[in-house]
């Protein structure tokens, strides 16, 4: 790479380097006359050989001739190429290197980018006007006012209006030579069915702009101002916009997280945006998808104490429960606020005020006695094997616990809820643990959850097509959550669909594929397009259906009895007689359920 640019960057970090200076970060030197003395780091020797002479900028050593620039000596001290000296030399000095020249496909990129960017300023700055400051705007602006939400915050957030009409933005972006195409890369537009031209993609709706990290627009969130559907339209994904990379709020509350030592996640941007506006800055907001990876790693490099502040109700619960298995292995400090009696936290704020929210962060639960608490509330634990169930869900949680005297404390506290034997607790943790599947969060690109042995192809395909039809008809949820909870598929990935499903169904939502891809991971998401692709078996939709709870049914309560009969083993084993009972009695039930299957 030569080029004037880069001769520039050369000369300037050469300019700006004193070769004294780095040569003493690694050996001792002492002056005499115009030279400085030491001894050299690149042969063996008592006496000092090896010599710097500030002024001309070189180093020799009369031992063993090695000598040359600055960039040289640390090219040989630290073993790099000339290049990457300079490289080195240049951060150090914090001087920029210049940028590569652009290939035409990335200057089109480039300007591809600052186009959507550029448009989405001007949305921003058009539902903004049209919300305060002309007619069109009237119906937002008694519905934020409804909601409390003052003028200064309609400001801050530069909230906004879509006018209810069909092309109103799209005719003017157009007159103003916005080019159609850019307004439908940018999802702001789509083209019309029938007929030419454009409509607005988002129309009669209060809008939230929603900034990258450096508080650039990247996309929009559109709520209805009634009960109608879909409650909130997005930005579809964009070039910029990727809902399972962006946090709502970021931008603005990057600092007061590092301030405050933790960050508070919330599931909407009205609860965002009324925390905020409670004084209580340092909140971000997923965009209506779960929690990824990728937001638990923007959110570390500002802080390791990530608190996760959901809805109270059952899907806020699974949310946060599917949000502390992607997080718990990334090192991350986890605990969670739990709004007290169904309300989110936005509604929460309003009745009860920012020092209420602020003591209820003071009283987050940590992790495991979350998870605790939410696996006594689900899981009746006054049966063998619901105490069982409960210890298996707690070991991938408790795997997370690196800290030798927590994980005893926790460990305690899981025996003491379950009126057991902590010794048994502890044996039980261990060994459903090695059998959990690990949540691996590594280098680049490790997938969120590898998978566990995976189960035998009919049970695979069995849980598919009961994917596939809970999707096609969600009503058949009700039923099946008593029959088979997803805790009962053997597969993560198709564990981690049926969640999901469950999560929305309860929460009154109708799955929604499109929401429903954003929001899984890539994992997950293949396979639920799998399960609605694949073709139905002979016999009708309803036979299959019927036969694959069956088999999976029969799969989990076969593992189940294994788990039982070991455990029975174990106990007989250690002298516990009570347990090994205990035990076995879960073998005999199950034993019957998978007769009468
Ligand atoms: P309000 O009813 O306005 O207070 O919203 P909320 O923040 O309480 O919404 P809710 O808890 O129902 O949903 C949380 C988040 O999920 C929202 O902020 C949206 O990002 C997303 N969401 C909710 N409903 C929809 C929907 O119908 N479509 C899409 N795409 N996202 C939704
Ligand atoms: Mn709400």
């Amino acid at each position: 790479m030569h080029s004037a640019a880069m001769d520039a960057f050369v000369a300037e970090v050469d300019a700006r380097t004193d070769i004294l200076q780095v040569v003493q970060s690694y050996v001792p030197m002492k002056r005499r006359g115009n030279r400085y003395w030491g001894c050299c780091p690149f042969h063996h020797e008592k006496t000092p050989s090896f010599s710097v002479v500030p002024d001309k900028g070189f180093f020799y050593c009369f031992g063993c001739h090695a000598g040359g620039n600055a960039f040289k000596f640390i090219s040989l001290i630290e073993n790099v190429t000339y290049f990457e000296a300079i490289k080195m030399q240049a951060e150090k000095l914090g001087i920029p290197m210049p940028e590569r020249e652009r290939t035409p496909e990335q200057q089109a990129r480039d300007a591809q980018y600052a186009n959507l960017r550029r448009v989405n300023t001007m949305a921003r700055d058009f539902f903004h006007n049209c919300l305060t400051l002309t007619r069109y705007g009237e119906p937002g602006r008694q519905y934020l006012a409804g909601r409390g939400i003052s003028e200064a915050t309609i400001k801050e957030f530069s909230l906004g209006f879509a006018p209810a009409s069909w092309d109103m933005l799209s005719k003017a972006f157009l007159k103003r030579e916005v080019p159609a195409q850019v307004l439908v890369e940018a999802g702001l537009a789509a083209e019309r069915r029938q007929g030419d031209g454009l409509y607005d993609r988002f129309r009669g709706r209060v809008i939230i702009p929603i900034a990258d990290i450096r508080g650039r627009v990247v996309g929009f969130g559109g709520r209805v101002l009634d009960d109608s559907k879909p409650k909130y339209l997005n930005t579809p994904e964009t070039i910029l916009f990727n809902k399972r990379r962006l946090l709502f709020g970021l931008d603005r509350s990057h600092r007061a997280i590092q301030d405050a030592g933790y960050a508070i996640v919330v599931e909407g941007y009205m609860d965002a945006i009324s925390v905020f506006e409670g004084g209580v800055h340092n909140v971000v907001a997923t965009l209506g998808t779960a929690f990824t990876e990728d937001h638990a790693k923007l959110l570390l490099q500002y802080t390791p104490n990530i608190c996760f502040c959901y809805d109270s109700d059952a899907a806020g619960q699974n949310a946060t429960i599917r949000a502390l298995g992607i997080i718990q292995h990334t090192g991350a400090n986890v605990r969670v606020i739990v709004v007290p009696d169904g309300k989110d936290p936005d509604e929460f704020i309003r009745r009860h005020g920012a020092d209420a929210f602020r003591q209820l962060a003071r009283d987050a639960q940590d992790l495991v006695t979350y998870r605790l608490r939410y696996a006594l509330a689900h899981i009746p634990a006054d049966s063998p094997q619901g105490k069982s169930e409960i210890v298996r869900a707690m070991a991938p949680v408790l795997d997370g616990v690196q800290d030798a005297s927590k994980r005893l404390e926790y460990e305690k506290q899981i025996a003491q809820a379950l009126l057991l034997d902590e010794g048994i607790v502890r044996t039980e943790l261990r060994r459903f643990a090695r059998q959990e599947a690990p949540v691996s969060v590594g280098e680049e690109r490790a997938p969120v959850r590898q998978a566990a042995p995976r189960p035998d192809n009919a049970v695979l395909a069995a849980g598919r097509v009961v994917i596939g039809a809970v999707c096609h008809t969600p009503e058949r949820l009700a039923e099946l959550s008593g029959e088979l909870p997803p805790e009962a598929l053997q597969d993560n990935v198709q564990r981690e669909i049926l969640q999901y499903l469950q999560g929305e169904y309860s929460a009154g939502r109708t799955p929604d594929m499109a929401q429903a891809t954003a929001t899984l991971s890539e994992a997950a998401s293949d396979e639920l397009t799998r399960a609605l692709t694949e073709e139905n078996a002979p016999g009708g939709e309803a036979q299959a259906y019927a036969d694959s709870v069956r088999v999976l049914r029969r799969d989990w309560l076969t593992r189940q009895r294994e788990a039982h009969s070991r455990a029975a083993n174990a106990a007989s084993q250690q002298g516990d007689a009570a347990r090994a009972m205990q035990e076995l009695s879960a073998v005999r039930t199950i034993t019957q359920q998978l007769q009468s299957l």
